[in-house]
């Protein structure tokens, strides 16, 4: 094969990763997850998952990626040739193609918000529930939304690892932390912001099921970007030289602060809006928040502009960076297990999830009616990718790299082949063998039953 590239630089390395996590799933599926769970005591129980769960599956998704410097799909190939483990690759690339295909969908609707905020239209106040149903439920406004979106992905993508998603990451996340910082002053500087910081560092325990448990657990993954290829790609383009724990350690600690302050951002700003629910579901950003930014608007028209603005700008460039990505772990398989050149991949990457980011898009609208087992496309590949196949592919690479790997293979990748301590290695190996893959199972297992 042809000289694989590399990212250039460890910061590269951190901030594309950490571009991966940081995400809708942060600024956006975070806070209503919170808002429907219990508040604080749900962001306990999501802390315990990333930090027992989440880093050590990312560690084992990296080490897999750096050992074998391949796609996903052929990363287990080498490692276990001719065995079922392969389908673990299958499965993670095939699922990353999913949610690309409804990301970009909501991603779009980013994309019309953040338009529609430099026009001024969130100080007009109008009524925002049917504004966001009537354009969502368009058949065709968000679905062109959606493919510029995704053009922008796939322009990124198109460049290359180096000269594409490292660079652009490198741009991008730097803005997206400052932005955040200005979005928390504005959000602390509304009326009422009090109540919002109460909820959210109050726990409520009596708000706990198992379902708030698996939920957690989803969140987490979907946050991390784990168990899709997605780390496991960007890993494969890691120098030998890179620190696969510690990475793995600056990445979720940055994606778990970001989705924290973006409990901060969201929390009291929506709290200084009396009638509006806590738990607004999907709507959160796109209902709720506009009537806060209506208000902030009659208070300081600065203020209103530069709220708006930003906020979108952040969920914007977070999606962009996330959904690069999702592509990159599809587009780099197509690209050298189908003999494509890169640009080719890339489109054919693009073009065919597209065709079912329409059919995602038009579950909001004209098929909304067609659902399976009560659910339209959108919610079935949303369910199917953080319900069932990211818990079950957590479960999966832990035994994988616990006992099919050999345990020297695994201590050099960890330690740069004895280069580094890793005083935990023990610890890890098991909670990669017995803890996680049994946590996750006993939470999946009876989510299932019950
Ligand atoms: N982590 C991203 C977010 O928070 C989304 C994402 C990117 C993702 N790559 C992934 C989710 C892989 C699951 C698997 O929005």
């Amino acid at each position: 094969m042809e000289n694989r590239s590399n990212f250039g630089s460890k910061l590269g390395v951190i901030l594309a990763s950490a571009g991966s996590a940081v995400g809708l799933g942060n600024v956006w599926r975070f806070p209503t997850e919170v808002g429907n769970n219990g508040g604080a005591a749900f962001i306990l129980i999501y802390l315990l998952c990333v930090v027992f769960v989440g880093v050590p599956v990312m560690v084992s998704e990296f080490l897999i990626g750096r050992h074998t410097h391949a796609n996903t799909i052929s990363a287990y190939q080498k490692l276990a040739p001719g065995t079922w483990w392969r389908y673990e690759g299958v499965a993670g690339v095939f699922i990353a193609f999913l949610i690309l295909s409804y990301y970009v969908v909501i991603s779009g609707w980013t994309l019309y918000y953040f338009v529609l905020s430099l026009t001024g239209y969130f100080a007009q106040g109008k009524d925002y529930v049917a504004c966001f149903s009537s354009f969502v439920s368009h058949p065709v406004q968000p679905i062109v939304y959606a493919a510029i979106f995704m053009l922008m992905t796939h322009l990124v993508i198109s460049k290359g690892v180096e000269s594409g998603i490292e660079r652009f990451s490198k741009v991008m996340m730097p803005m997206l932390l400052f932005i955040i910082g200005i979005l928390v002053v504005c959000s602390f500087g509304m009326p009422g912001a009090s109540d919002g910081l109460s909820f959210l560092l109050r726990p409520d325990f009596s708000k706990v099921t198992t379902n708030v448990v698996l939920s957690a657990m989803g969140q987490a993954f979907f946050s991390l970007s784990l168990a899709m290829g997605c780390l496991c790609t960007y890993a494969s383009y890691f120098g030998s030289d890179t620190r696969l724990v510690k990475t793995a350690f600056s990445v979720s600690a940055i994606d778990t602060v970001v989705a924290i302050l973006s409990g901060f951002i969201i929390f009291p700003a929506v709290f200084s809006v009396a009638d509006v629910e806590v738990n607004a579901g999907p709507g959160l950003v796109f209902i709720t928040l506009p009537n806060v930014f209506y208000l902030a608007f009659s208070h300081m028209p600065v203020v209103g502009y530069v709220f708006s603005g930003l906020f979108y700008v952040l969920l914007l460039l977070a999606a962009l960076t996330s959904a690069m990505s999702l592509h990159e772990s599809v587009t780099a398989y197509v690209h050298e297990s189908m003999h494509l050149s890169r640009r080719r991949s890339a489109a054919l990457v693009s073009v065919s999830c597209m065709l079912l980011g329409v059919g995602c898009s038009l579950s909001f609208g004209p098929w909304s009616d067609y659902t399976v087992f009560g659910m339209t496309m959108f919610d079935l590949f949303d369910f199917v990718a953080s319900k069932i196949i990211m818990p079950l592919g957590g479960i999966v690479i832990c035994l994988f790299v616990g006992w099919k790997l050999d345990r020297k293979l695994v201590r050099d990748e960890l330690t740069n082949g004895g280069t580094l301590r890793f005083r935990f290695f023990r610890f890890y190996l098991f909670l990669v063998r017995w803890a996680v893959p049994l946590a996750i199972a006993l939470i999946f297992i009876h989510e299932l039953l019950g």
